[in-house]
């Protein structure tokens, strides 16, 4: 207690709340309250509040006797690491942590206060959305919010998890940010919900199908991350953070792991299997040879044909996107075209080099891909690497074949250095689709069909299936030994860590969405 009693009251009232009895039901169901979750994301006593006696002014349904200071936001600032956040948390005890004009103005006055400092915003979102009894009031709140979820986007990281069912406005906000975690079993996006499915289109469906975390990581691709529990959750958005550098104008922070940079791994000689159809785990290259521990995928359980996430090289902070053999052979389909467009992206807004490693037989054949936009999509991720300004270095670890070859940070579309192992084999396409091309008419006309197409096979295998005529002509840098992969990373990161490089002065350009 201080000396001010009506300031002692005041606090009382926001800390408690939407009252005990929804304080016990959040815990009951295993989640923190809106304080709690604030208290385990940033630093131990770092956290200062603003607008904290703020009050909605509705006056419909009765709303005018239920004023509860703080309107079911806490919003205001602090450090996650000693580096400055601007936080809010919704309170789903207050109406549902749903949203009023008054508390979506404290959201805007700490996105304000963001773009101006140069931090990221990190919200906790536990809302009905827009607050019913506000109607219009409420939804224009919302649009004040997306406007400034849409200027800051690509100026200061921002980062939303969603810790209860959230929905609405509560889900397009979240949807216009950089990285959306879920907490699994706990947590709910959708813009509308089971009830009124069932009443418009007369399906069935529960909240977890719609829009719990495993239908928004592994479905939908909406969710980039599906935590535990609330702890874990707000974990996982510290480590995010130590990634990334907290504007567009800065670079990412650097963390020493002491692991030596001239470290080679003889193992990586023999991860890529001597038969080009068996496939192998693109990670055990990825974790081999960043700053060991540092690999941290992001998108995980989405469009798992391709592996991105953030690591670290030299305690540089790098963007990683590799094809992976393990599902769909490696393939670029629609959505992975998709999840490592947004990925290249966010890394290209926030100065963080992209490593790419390659090993991709083409896009996905087949009338689903094609009827469902493949080359509109596909064109996503070309786009977002032709864009990126970055430092950007490619190793071919296997296949570079067609279309994909060039997607995939070739050194056609600005890629700094580009490396190959002695197993890569890059061509228009693999030896037995060209030979069943270009030799269709000897094939038709041959006695011993099969021994023509193995000889032919064989003569493009020996003639392209290689890294070296791409070398010969200083489309690949250098071939090198798979051991050799993390010190010439290294070499040449740090020889483009001054790299300027910059696209034609233009509004913006007009990725094809
Ligand atoms: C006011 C709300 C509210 C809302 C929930 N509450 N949502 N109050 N406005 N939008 C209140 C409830 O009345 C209840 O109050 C308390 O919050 C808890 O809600 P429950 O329904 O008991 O909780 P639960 O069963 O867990 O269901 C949660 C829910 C559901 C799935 C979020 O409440 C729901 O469907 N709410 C409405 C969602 C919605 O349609 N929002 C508008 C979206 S339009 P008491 O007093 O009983 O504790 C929108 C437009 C933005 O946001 C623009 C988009 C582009």
């Amino acid at each position: 207690m201080s000396k001010f009693p009506r300031l002692d009251d005041l606090n009382k009232r926001a800390e408690e709340g939407g009252g005990p009895e929804r304080l016990q039901k959040q815990q009951a169901e295993g989640k923190m309250t809106a304080r709690e979750r604030i208290e385990c994301l940033l630093d131990a006593g770092t956290f200062q509040e603003i607008d904290r006696f703020v009050t909605h002014r509705c006056t419909d349904f009765g709303m005018e006797k239920q004023l509860i200071p703080g309107d079911g936001f806490v919003t205001g600032y602090g450090q996650i690491d000693g580096r400055l956040v601007y936080v809010f948390a919704q309170d789903f005890t207050v109406f549902g942590g749903s949203l009023s004009v008054t508390n979506a103005a404290k959201i805007c006055k700490i996105m304000d206060l963001a773009m101006k400092n140069g931090a990221p915003v990190i919200g906790l979102n536990d809302s009905g959305g827009a607050r019913i009894q506000e109607g219009v009031d409420s939804l224009g709140g919302y649009a004040d919010i997306f406007l400034r979820n849409t200027l800051a986007s690509g100026v200061v990281p921002q980062i939303s998890a969603i810790m209860g069912p959230c929905a609405g406005g509560a889900v397009y906000s979240p949807a216009i940010t950089d990285f959306i975690l879920m907490v699994q079993d706990k947590s709910y996006m959708f813009v509308t919900g089971p009830d009124v499915i069932k009443t418009v289109t007369h399906e069935n469906v529960t909240k977890e199908e719609l829009g719990g975390a495993h239908t928004h990581n592994a479905v939908s691709g909406v969710a980039h991350f599906a935590a535990e529990d609330d702890r874990d959750c707000l974990q996982l958005i510290r480590r995010l953070f130590s990634y990334l550098p907290s504007n567009n104008l800065e670079d990412p922070p650097y963390v020493d792991s002491k692991d030596p940079e001239n470290r080679m791994e003889p193992e990586l000689d023999d991860v890529v299997p001597p038969n080009p159809n068996q496939p192998y785990d693109i990670r055990r290259i990825i974790t081999q040879v960043v700053d060991r521990g540092s690999f941290f995928e992001v998108h995980r359980d989405y469009a798992q044909n391709i592996v991105v996430g953030f690591a670290r090289l030299a305690g540089l902070s790098v963007g990683i996107v590799a094809n992976q053999p393990d599902h769909l052979a490696g393939t670029l389909d629609i959505n992975a075209s998709v999840k490592g467009a947004r990925f290249v992206r966010f890394c290209d807004a926030f100065n963080i080099p992209l490593i790419t490693f390659e090993d991709v037989p083409g896009f996905l054949p087949g009338t689903q891909q094609e009827l469902g936009g493949i080359i509109k999509h596909g064109a996503k991720l070309l786009y977002a690497f032709a864009e990126a300004t970055v430092p950007k270095i490619t190793v071919i670890t296997r296949k570079a074949y067609g279309g994909a070859y060039c997607v995939m940070a070739s050194k056609h579309i600005r890629t700094d250095i580009n490396f190959a192992y002695p197993m890569a084999e890059i061509a228009v396409m693999g030896p037995e689709g060209a030979v069943n091309i270009i030799y269709r008419r000897e094939l038709a006309a041959a006695e011993d069909v099969p021994t023509l197409r193995a000889e032919k096979t064989d003569e493009f295998r020996q003639k392209f299936a290689n890294p070296y005529i791409a070398a010969s002509r200083g489309f690949v840098d250098e071939v090198i030994e798979p051991r050799q992969t993390r010190p010439k990373l290294i070499a040449a990161l740090k020889m483009l860590q001054n790299k300027k490089d910059t696209n034609p002065p233009k509004k913006h350009g007009n990725i094809p969405l």
